[in-house]
């Protein structure tokens, strides 16, 4: 997803993880664009008109985003452009973050992926692949274990060894239905001087939140300073055990209090806080219609009383009622077999005891490509020589296997639809109860 600068969110390298300033992959030359320079602004040119979303049609808009880029930049370190150059010509380009991401408890090193552009007079002759092929070697280079990109096209990444992250599940769930015994006093507004409070509430759940991504405190400060989002915390004696971030979305123009209130981030550490929070939502039912809850979390619709979108409309015989619209987004992808390794050594992969050897189609990065052994000892992973006998092998192509390890599909249903393949059926219960985890979140955009 493309959104303005401001919003992104992410954390600075550490020394050791420094970006290469140029690169050649294929016929195009990859360097870093400062935010400074005439290229940066010919950047935008092409970011402008691949993305008409920014709605930044005219010179002067351009000029005007271009500024805002050099105030921001010294802010985001942690974030830079490189620009794609055929014979010296800037072509196309693409915004690069740092990044560090929960993947099943682990705090790991990625990198992340946005505003892939291409100008218009010179697509389809290979500089996005050219510029994915950069972005992933860098990060390989540096260190990184998974990239992670919001897809304006999942298919197009798809072809480039991403899969698929969770669904974004969206409720819009009249406000009268909402649960109203929770402890709604202890909800206040919150604002620039609760940022501390605010990324440290965050932080704790990103630490045990699969793929919920670290952030820093400026991001805390901008979504408290700007004044489309509104935050309301619940506190349990001093700590902020949780927050509602919300828009207000209007109805339409002939109404007056048909209005909603769109939910970009609901956080909580307990069921107090929950409760509390969604009965402080429900206490604006005389202004608002509708909360409008975005969440990865599958079970969601468990803690409302009413889950049911309002529109009772039966979705198939003899009644299933509407509850949600859903769809897909970030996507993910393995980058470096033996840092992935390192990175989930210390996880579990339930109590699994076996060598399993994996087999990795990877038709678009060749660094990945190929078969690897790994034993998993009371569920914790660690590589072996791929000569080791194995107990079970597994075929799977890089995107569904970047899936798998992040949690957002189960074994067992890539191996129904056959798109992998175990050398011993009778390891499939094993091993899908090993590679089961929380499907992904995140809230971080980029
Ligand atoms: C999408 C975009 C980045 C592709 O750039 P590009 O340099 O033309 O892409 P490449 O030449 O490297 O092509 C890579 C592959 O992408 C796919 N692809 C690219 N453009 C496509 C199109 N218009 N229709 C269908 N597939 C397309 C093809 O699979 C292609 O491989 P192929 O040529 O071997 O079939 C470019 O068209 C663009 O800037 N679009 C607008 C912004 C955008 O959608 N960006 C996000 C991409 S998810």
């Amino acid at each position: 997803m493309l959104v303005p600068v401001s919003e992104s969110s992410a954390i600075a390298a550490s020394p050791d993880e420094l970006a290469p300033s140029a690169q050649r992959v294929g016929a195009t030359e990859l360097r870093t664009v400062q935010p400074a320079s005439s290229e940066f602004r010919r950047w935008l040119d092409i970011v402008a008109d691949a993305y008409p979303i920014m709605k930044l049609s005219t010179a002067e808009q351009r000029d005007a985003r271009w500024e805002e880029e050099r105030k921001l930049a010294p802010r985001q370190p942690e974030q830079r452009v490189v620009g794609a150059f055929r014979d010296g010509v800037l072509v196309g380009g693409m915004r690069l973050y740092d990044l560090r991401m929960c993947v099943r408890g682990a705090q790991v090193f990625s990198g992340g992926v946005g505003s892939v552009a291409v100008g218009l007079a010179h697509k389809r002759h290979g500089i996005a692949r050219d510029l994915v092929r950069g972005f992933l070697l860098e990060y390989r280079e540096r260190g990184a274990a998974m990239a992670v990109l919001y897809a304006f096209r999942p298919n197009f990444y798809g072809k480039l060894g991403f899969g698929h992250g969770a669904k974004l599940n969206q409720y819009a769930v009249p406000l009268t239905t909402l649960p109203d015994d929770g402890l709604r006093e202890r909800v206040r507004a919150l604002g620039p001087p609760d940022a501390e409070a605010f990324l440290e509430t965050y932080n704790r759940v990103q630490a045990r939140t699969n793929g919920l991504l670290r952030r820093e405190r400026w991001r805390a400060e901008l979504r408290l300073e700007q004044p489309q989002f509104r935050s309301f915390g619940f506190f349990d004696g001093a700590t902020l055990a949780g927050y509602l971030s919300v828009e207000f979305r209007l109805g339409k123009s002939d109404t007056m209090n048909r209005n909603d209130l769109f939910v970009h981030e609901l956080i909580y550490e307990t069921p107090a806080a929950l409760r509390a929070l969604l009965a402080f939502a429900r206490s604006q039912s005389d202004q608002f219609a509708k909360l409008i809850v975005n969440t990865q979390d599958p079970d969601f619709h468990f803690s409302l009383d009413d889950p049911r979108d309002g529109s009772d409309r039966s979705l198939f015989p003899p009644v299933y009622h509407t509850t949600n619209t859903q769809g897909l987004g970030p996507m993910y992808r393995a980058v470096d077999g033996a840092a992935l390794l390192q990175a989930l050594g210390g996880c579990r992969f339930g109590d699994l005891d076996a060598v399993v050897r994996i087999a990795l189609a990877d038709p678009f990065f060749a660094p990945l490509a190929g078969t690897r052994a790994v034993r998993f000892e009371q569920g914790q992973p660690a590589a072996v020589d791929a000569s080791t006998p194995a107990d079970v092998d597994l075929a799977i192509d890089v995107a569904d296997f970047s899936a798998l390890v992040m949690g957002s599909v189960r074994l067992r249903s890539l191996v129904a639809y056959g798109r992998a393949v175990l050398s011993k059926p009778d390891w499939l219960r094993r091993l899908d109860a090993a590679f089961d985890a929380e499907p992904p979140q995140c809230l971080t955009r980029f």
